[in-house]
């Protein structure tokens, strides 16, 4: 008994510090990619945040992992082609995608590697360029970069993907 209580104990302080700092190193991230769509969307419109997105989101996503953890985004209908899921992100995006969960999670990956997730759920903002109603020439643009786009035909409220954290 006293074993299964420390066992059980020590597992859930494990969770909650990866949960602490699964949360820390995603805020970055979090806050400047907001920030340039808002800017890109205030100075040049949808077609200029649209370009600007291209541009930069995976340089910032890039410049925020550290030597500790790796961070990014995936999707079950990714727009980037480098956001597609791995198999451990995938079975987490399916279980969201059933549960609609708004629960962030910590996953045990394997004996030596753990992970941290949030699941993204669209908002009326996002719907410019991820909506069902795209005008014709953004979505012109979206398909000239990105000609295996998936991520489009979602309503507000919609379960659209994960922004994640390994731990090294
Ligand atoms: C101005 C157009 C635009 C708007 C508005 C927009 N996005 Fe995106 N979104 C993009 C582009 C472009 C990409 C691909 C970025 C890249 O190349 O890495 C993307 C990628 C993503 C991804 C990464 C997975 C994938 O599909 O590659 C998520 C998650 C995402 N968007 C969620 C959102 C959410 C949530 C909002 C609203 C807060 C939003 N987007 C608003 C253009 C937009």
């Amino acid at each position: 008994m006293k074993v299964l209580l420390i066992s059980l104990l020590s597992f859930f302080t494990f969770a909650d510090n990866y949960s602490e700092r699964g949360k820390e190193a995603l805020l970055p991230l979090k806050k400047s990619l907001m920030k340039e769509l808002k800017a890109g969307l205030k100075s040049h419109g949808a077609m200029g945040a649209l370009k600007v997105c291209n541009i930069k989101a995976m340089d910032i996503t890039d410049s925020k992992s550290t030597k500790k953890y790796k961070v990014g985004r995936s999707s079950l209908k990714n727009r980037n082609p480098k956001n597609a899921p791995s198999p451990w992100m995938s079975k987490a995006l399916i279980d969201y995608e059933k549960t609609k969960s708004k629960k962030p999670r910590v996953i045990r990956i394997d004996s030596d590697k753990t992970a941290y997730v949030e699941p993204i759920y669209l908002k009326g903002l996002c719907l410019t360029c991820h909506g069902s109603q795209i005008s014709s020439s953004l979505k012109k643009e979206i398909n000239s970069l990105y000609p295996l786009d998936k991520a489009t035909g979602y309503k507000a409220g919609d379960f659209r993907g994960i922004f994640w954290v390994e731990f090294n």
